[in-house]
């Protein structure tokens, strides 16, 4: 891959994170962002830590098999890492649009027995569901855990997130669990929502434009399903996520729902 492609999301947040997949492009949009928003390390940094407290979450529900949609690049703290430190026999299955990210996740998975890796798009639940990494991995008429963490906001306002929710949703056992982040410019601090903003601009000429969504907007998608069933404490910031923790919060809404 040439190093002035486009910067990509999951490479420049591989790079906030201190991971080694990324290239100058994302370098240089990595800098810009963190030169004006020196704090945006932080956003990356606490939604990784809610994703790791919502896989424990997972695990204490008793569901041991993940769909990671948007997984990103291997970096730190992974989802079978954090799972199979509990549940040695957790299943993974990593599904990402980045090549870049796919293929590095094979090389590490390579010996890795019960975790995939499978290159698809999100938006089309019907192709990733019948793919080889998720069919013959994830056991559907069992509880599994689908965790959209800091990727449905790449997904465009025309893009009909919730019937795509919805689709996954209806595939999933009794128990079964969705994990969502996503950022949003809807904030009650003004700075904080003028810091989504740009960030939203400045993601808006990289290969993977990010959009913001309200805080109802997100809300709905959980009220509007007869088959979720919002689990406390509701729709709140990454850093609030499952308790409040007195750490300012980061403009990324969190929420864990139930198939009930
Ligand atoms: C910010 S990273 C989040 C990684 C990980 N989920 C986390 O929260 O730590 C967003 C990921 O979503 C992926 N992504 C964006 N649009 C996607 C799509 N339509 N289908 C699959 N993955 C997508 C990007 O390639 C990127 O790896």
């Amino acid at each position: 891959m040439a190093e002035e492609e486009r910067a990509n999301a999951a490479r420049v947040y591989d790079y906030m994170l201190g991971g080694a997949h990324n290239l100058g492009s994302d370098r240089d949009t990595a800098r810009a962002l963190l030169a004006d928003f020196p704090w945006l390390q932080r956003i990356a940094w606490e939604n990784r830590g809610f994703l790791a407290r919502a896989v424990r979450f997972c695990l204490d529900q008793g569901v041991e098999q993940f769909l990671d949609l948007g997984s990103g690049a291997p970096t730190v703290g992974n989802v079978h890492e954090i799972a199979r430190a509990r549940r040695p026999g957790a299943r993974i299955a990593y599904v990402d649009i980045e090549p870049v990210a796919v293929e590095h996740a094979h090389e590490l998975l390579a010996e890795v027995d019960g975790v995939t890796a499978t290159r698809a798009d999100l938006r089309r639940p019907a192709d990733v569901l019948a793919s080889p990494g998720v069919a013959d991995l994830l056991d559907f008429s069992r509880p599994v855990a689908v965790l959209v963490v800091a990727a449905l906001h790449f997904v465009a306002p025309d893009d009909d997130i919730a019937a795509v929710l919805a689709a996954y949703r209806s595939v999933l056992a009794p128990g079964s669990l969705v994990v969502v982040s996503h950022g949003s410019a809807d904030q009650d601090d003004p700075e904080l929502a003028a810091a989504m903003d740009t960030i939203t601009a400045v993601m808006a000429a990289s290969e993977t434009p990010a959009y913001s969504r309200t805080r109802r907007e997100l809300a709905d998608l959980f009220a509007d399903d007869p088959g979720l069933e919002l689990l406390p404490p509701g729709l709140v910031d990454v850093t609030a996520w499952p308790a409040p923790e007195q750490r300012e919060p980061v403009g990324v809404y969190a929420a864990v729902a139930r198939v009930p």
